[in-house]
């Protein structure tokens, strides 16, 4: 009798362990397990992004856990950044990079981020992000005299560019300097009449005088010894004329590079490629072919978690008018999560 007990416990033990547990709970946006990996793939997005500014996360939209085994799990974020004032090439941790403000004509970034956390290890599997400047309607209706992002082909803004770099590398006559990009422009029109520029910078292999020579032999420091910097400029023109501008170089960064378009490295003067757009766009887009299952479409579920999210929030609406439920506190909506700076 006790054989038969025991046997029958043997076989329903693993019918027992068949049956599926209760699913976790969905992961909420601000969640440590959301954040940990929003901060994974800001920094992920940061170092590989090539031209522009870092971005800072500003609020996770959504996360979709998709448990895949134990201690296995493919997470899906959605996440709104926002544009700091360190260029990509600054070497200052982004912790100490502050936040372009809604004053300084802002930029955000949407990411779609699909990561693997094996063991407690993040990687990124895929990802997708775009960038876009806050509309000038909205900037000038709540401050008419905000300065505005201004196209980086501008006349004014070239001519203010090629004036700090003439004016850097005369008075630094053993480091002349190339453009690299322009990173942003804006321009003001009240108290005081304005275009203010940012641009990065490399030295090159030149003194001012070999440039003066032969401008065409001037290239950019090899890669083991390449120097980045940045420069700001701005020309006042109302109420009287004035110009200021201020470079600084980061030093050598090994491992640090800036992908040049096509071959040319050589120290133009004057930067005859500003481009016909007004802030660089966030353009990653990566894609693991390995580790991703489907390359059609890498964030479909997160359609689906996007409704599931608001039908959740409709229970919840839908809890609260039920007259005898005295006790229930609504608990907060798991999505989206929580502005760290600012709405744009
Ligand atoms: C970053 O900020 C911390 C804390 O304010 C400061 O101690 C550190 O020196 C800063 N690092 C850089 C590179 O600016
Ligand atoms: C700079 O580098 C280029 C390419 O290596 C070389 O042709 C040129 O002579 C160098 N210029 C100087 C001043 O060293
Ligand atoms: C700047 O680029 C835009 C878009 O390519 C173009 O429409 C505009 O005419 C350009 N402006 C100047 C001053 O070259």
């Amino acid at each position: 009798m006790k054989a038969l007990v025991a046997f029958i416990l043997l076989v329903q033990l693993p019918v027992h362990r068949a049956v599926p547990a209760a699913p976790p709970p969905p992961l909420g946006c601000d969640d440590p397990e959301s954040e940990e990996a929003a901060e994974f793939a800001v920094n992920y997005i940061n170092g590989h992004s090539h031209h522009g500014y870092k971005f800072v996360l500003n609020r996770i939209e959504q996360v979709r856990v998709l448990r895949q085994g134990s201690n296995n799990e493919i997470l899906l974020l959605e996440l709104d950044l926002l544009e700091t004032k360190c260029h990509i090439l600054d070497p200052k941790p982004l912790a100490n990079c502050s936040v372009r403000t809604f004053h300084e004509h802002a930029v955000e970034g949407d990411c779609d981020v699909k990561l693997q956390k094996l063991n407690g290890q993040f990687s990124v599997l895929a990802s997708k992000c775009h960038s876009n400047a806050d509309s000038a309607e909205d900037i000038r209706d709540l401050c008419p005299d905000c300065p505005i992002l201004e196209w980086q082909n501008d006349t004014d803004v070239l001519t203010t560019v090629s004036r700090a770099l003439n004016d850097y590398n005369s008075k630094n006559p053993n480091t002349y300097l190339r453009l690299l990009e322009i990173g942003r422009a804006v321009r003001q029109y009240h108290p005081v009449r304005m275009v203010s520029v940012e641009f990065a910078v490399a030295v090159t292999n030149c003194t001012a005088q070999q440039a003066k020579d032969n401008l065409e032999a001037c290239q950019l420091l090899p890669e083991d010894q390449s120097n980045f910097g940045f420069c700001t400029a701005t020309t006042v023109t109302e109420p009287s004329q004035d110009f200021t501008a201020e470079c600084q170089l980061y030093g050598h960064q090994p491992g640090v590079t800036y992908p040049h378009p096509g071959q040319d490295t050589s120290a133009g003067l004057v930067p005859s490629d500003g481009q016909g757009f007004i802030n660089h766009n966030l353009r990653i887009s990566h894609n693991n072919p390995v580790a991703s299952e489907s390359s059609s479409s890498e964030f479909p579920s997160l359609v689906s978690a996007k409704s599931v999210a608001k039908r959740a929030a409709a229970e919840v609406a839908q809890h609260d008018k039920v007259p005898h439920q005295v006790g229930f506190v609504a608990p907060p909506p798991p999505c989206p999560g929580k502005i760290r700076y600012f709405r744009i």
